[in-house]
């Protein structure tokens, strides 16, 4: 099978405001990630994906967007864009940006428009209804982030206008074509200008009952609704119109057999985040189970995409830790997991440094919705060398530092080759390199409890990979006769060297995860 690039790499997502800073104001910045292009090569990924940088009130932190076509000044400019795209090129990175369909910023002019009377020829671009006949919002639908309706009422016009997440985000009605259109068009302006595919926010919410109806026990009228699949394939055809692109999903749903019908008609989306996946418990059992469920609900034509953090989910080493230093260790249990599994691997920036959420004081809070922890400043250097903005900024960093950044900073991982960074380098290298860790096949193999363990053969070459998610240690109990004797490729352990092994007296150490070659 020919594998396109985005099945053949990690790809790597960069969130700009954290990610490095060079103009020195403490918000990272387009030129910041330039400078550190051949870094992000280093890890091995073969694309990036940049959370949005367009022009913002940042009431989301860039989510709001009040220009679809260009950059917001703290990120830099278009040229810087243009820059930053030719240099990843140039390195053999693919680009990926955020496309933000479902709401805009209310001060995008699209909404001050529509906003300004109820004769604005924009009107119809947002959702307006008249209050529901007693008063009140015109049905029962909620917003994310706190509790209360997915509705606010505007004095001026005397309607509501909808609002899936913060007031300030203002849902833009796709039932309406022009705003389709002018959707599309955004896409063909950043195709032209070079960028390899989307991840799309919060797909499943472009396509809502037109009706309005309330939402029931059994079933939401506020996304998901059967429209979206044709919406997805217009989506496609104007992707399509350009070579060798890609488009990830991000599909807040919670039903896998849902999920899959966006991935697995070949005409949808080429990817979909799984967050049923990421919100799975560090149990093997449960892994297992679920990841064995979404390989046969894709079948043979959609492809995995696998991932456990992102910037809007505390991060790995900090969810799963259970007693002192599993929490690093579980990083590198949960990049193994994602890398060695067939489907294209996300790594969420400072997921290969093994880094915890950062503590926010009550006054340095500034999310809506609690999110600021896992979103604290990349340290690059120790603090001895760079001051306190560690590498990250000159400046005063706009969220705090983690604790312990001079032992997990990048030049000290670089420098020590049993670090998270220096296992993450030897994982992705040894997926570019092995076909069978690519394209081929996935088998659970039943095994002890707390184990996890799979089989990924192609052309005669088999790869076991097994993975302890307890905190003890574990004898390997195949249940399966797949050989006694194999070579270890990879451990997260810096205990264990590559070399042969006998399957029959394994013991995985606690939080250890191995790659084997079988003869
Ligand atoms: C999902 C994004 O990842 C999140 O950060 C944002 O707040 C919501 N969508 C709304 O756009």
């Amino acid at each position: 099978m020919e594998l396109r690039w985005w099945q053949r790499r990690a790809i790597y997502q960069i969130y700009p405001r954290s990610f490095a800073d060079a103009s020195g104001d403490g918000v990272g910045d387009l030129r910041g990630i330039v400078d550190r292009l051949d870094y992000i090569a280093s890890v091995g990924v073969g694309a990036i994906w940049l959370s949005p940088f367009y022009p913002s009130p940042m009431a989301d932190f860039g989510y709001d967007v009040a220009d679809y076509t260009d950059v917001d000044p703290v990120f830099g400019t278009l040229d810087d864009f243009d820059e930053l795209v030719e240099q990843a090129h140039r390195r053999g990175l693919r680009v990926v940006v955020d496309w933000v369909p479902n709401h805009s910023s209310d001060q995008h002019p699209w909404f001050k428009e529509s906003r300004a009377s109820r004769d604005s020829a924009r009107r119809d671009w947002y959702v307006w209804r008249d209050p529901a006949p007693g008063g009140g919002p015109p049905n029962n639908w909620e917003r994310a982030f706190g509790i209360g309706p997915a509705w606010t009422f505007d004095e001026q016009s005397g309607q509501y206008y909808l609002h899936s997440f913060l007031p300030q985000q203002p849902d833009l009605n796709w039932e309406n074509a022009e705003v389709e259109a002018a959707m599309h068009d955004v896409l063909r302006f950043w195709l032209r200008r070079g960028v390899d595919g989307f991840r799309i926010d919060v797909i499943q919410k472009l396509a809502k009952d037109p009706e309005l109806g309330d939402n029931e026990p059994e079933l939401r009228h506020d996304e998901d609704w059967p429209a979206i699949h044709d919406r997805l394939r217009r989506i496609r055809a104007v992707v399509h119109e350009f070579d060798d692109r890609m488009l990830v999903g991000e599909v807040y749903i919670f039903d896998l057999r849902r999920l899959a019908s966006y991935v697995s008609t070949g005409d949808e989306l080429d990817l979909a985040h799984n967050f049923v996946f990421l919100h799975l418990p560090w149990d093997a059992q449960a892994i297992r189970a679920s990841v064995d469920d979404f390989v046969e609900l894709a079948g043979s034509i959609a492809w995995p995409a696998w991932f456990l953090s992102n910037h809007d989910h505390p991060r790995v080493a900090s969810r799963f830790a259970a007693v002192p230093g599993s929490g690093e260790r579980r990083a590198r249990l949960a990049a193994l997991l994602t890398a060695a599994m067939r489907g294209t691997p996300f790594v969420y920036q400072g997921e290969e440094l093994g880094l915890p959420d950062a503590e926010i004081p009550p006054d340095r809070v500034v999310d809506v919705d609690g999110r600021d922890p896992e979103r604290a400043p990349i340290p690059w250097q120790p603090s001895s060398v760079a001051g306190p903005g560690v590498g990250f900024t000159s400046g005063e960093p706009w969220l705090p530092i983690v604790a312990d950044a001079d032992r997990l900073c990048v030049e000290a991982q670089d420098a020590d080759p049993d670090s998270t960074l220096a296992f993450v380098r030897r994982l992705l290298a040894l997926r570019a390199d092995v076909e069978a860790l690519q394209g081929g096949s996935q088998r659970s193999v039943d095994t002890a409890p707390g184990l996890f363990c799979f089989l990924r053969e192609d052309d005669g070459a088999r790869l076991l990979v097994a993975l302890n998610f307890t905190s003890g240690s574990v004898q390997l109990a195949l249940s399966e006769e797949v050989g006694d004797s194999a070579e270890v490729e990879l451990s997260t352990s810096p205990r264990r060297a590559p070399g042969p092994a006998d399957l029959r007296t394994l013991e995985l150490e606690p939080d250890e995860g191995i790659v084997f070659r079988l003869r």
